[in-house]
């Protein structure tokens, strides 16, 4: 017997990470090829064109595991009894704009849509933000959504953990499985901090493999945090085929019992203060799941000065942020 419909709404379904995105989760990569999907497709009205062309494109895939596609301008129409919210729709950075005018402008949809979900989502939903700044984002919409447990939201760190393996194995040259353990601690910007002394190479820490310290504490470090300019600078764009892919890594990640050995980022409430983190941020942290769906914090690593100085940093941003959209939340 056909298994029911999981439910996903994902926001800004117009838009580029989304085109990346949709066809993939449509065609059963992401929750199995027994698994039947629903999508929700939520855009703002003027993009309700585009959108209905995306369901156009959808629907002459003839995906088998597509059981329907909602599109709409309505997020309470959107989030209806949702299992999953992917919320990548969000204002983008317009010229002269201040962070603090992008915060603002960013936190009025996501507290919309924080209201929405509290309205009508299932209360299982779990909700995954990368519309930035993603983890502020983030914030918002869980404090208008009191009725889902905080534990069901998260920002996507994903895409800056990949980009990370990708650097650390291309320069052992190793393969991206050989690395395991890649925490990026903090914010999803560049005051993220790549962790290479937790991280292992062939189960070995990755600073005893590459022996290069200059290399690590500088060029990679570097390379990850601004990885995202890098690439708008040569593409002209912001990542969407590589953000769409960590999506897919990350509700993955939360899904699967994480491998022996290993653990994967993702930006979560620090209700336990862990590692010393102020309470009511949304932190990225190294997270094992151990029961499906439930992703919780790796405890007891050693934080020397190095990590320890810059892990203070990201999150005073993370605490500007809060202190921009206080009046929010
Ligand atoms: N966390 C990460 O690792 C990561 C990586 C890449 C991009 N991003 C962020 O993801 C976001 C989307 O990126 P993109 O390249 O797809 O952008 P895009 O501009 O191509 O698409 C965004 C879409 O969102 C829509 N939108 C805006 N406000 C909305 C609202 N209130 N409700 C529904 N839809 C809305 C827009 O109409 C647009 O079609 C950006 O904020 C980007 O910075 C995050």
């Amino acid at each position: 017997m056909l298994k029911s419909p999981i439910k996903i709404a994902v926001t800004g379904s117009a838009g580029q990470i989304a085109y990346n995105l949709l066809f993939r989760i449509a065609c059963g990569e992401l929750f199995g090829p027994d698994q039947p999907v629903a999508l929700h497709l939520l855009e703002l009205p003027p993009m309700q064109p585009a959108l209905e062309g995306m369901k156009m494109e959808l629907d002459d895939c003839a995906f088998p595991l597509l059981n329907s596609v909602l599109v709409t301008d309505q997020a309470e129409k959107a989030f209806k009894d949702v299992d999953y919210a992917i919320l990548v729709g969000a204002t983008p950075r317009g010229p002269g704009m201040e962070r603090s005018d992008l915060l603002q402008a960013n936190g009025k949809i996501f507290i919309e849509q924080g209201k929405a979900l509290n309205e009508v989502a299932k209360e299982t939903a779990k909700v995954i933000v990368v519309g930035n700044p993603c983890n502020t984002n983030c914030l918002i919409a869980m404090a208008h959504a009191p009725r889902l447990p905080k534990s069901n939201f998260s920002a996507m760190m994903r895409l800056d953990m990949n980009r990370a393996i990708y650097q650390l194995a291309n320069k052992a040259k190793v393969g991206v499985n050989d690395i395991t353990k890649m925490t990026i601690w903090g914010n999803h910007s560049t005051t993220q901090v790549p962790d290479f002394f937790h991280a292992e190479i062939k189960g070995s820490p990755a600073d005893q493999v590459i022996t290069d310290k200059n290399w690590l504490e500088n060029d990679f470090l570097t390379k990850v945090q601004k990885r995202g300019a890098e690439i708008i600078a040569a593409r002209g764009k912001s990542s969407a085929g590589s953000a769409a892919n960590a999506l897919i890594d990350a509700i993955k990640d939360q899904i699967n019992i994480t491998k022996a050995g290993t653990w994967y980022s993702s930006a979560i409430h620090s209700s336990k203060n862990s590692y010393g983190i102020d309470d009511n941020l949304v932190f990225s942290f190294p997270c094992v799941t151990k029961t499906p769906g439930k992703s919780e914090i790796v405890s007891g690593l050693h934080l020397n000065e190095f990590l320890e100085y810059r892990i203070r940093q990201t999150e005073k941003e993370l605490k500007e942020e809060r202190d921009l959209v206080r009046q929010l939340i």
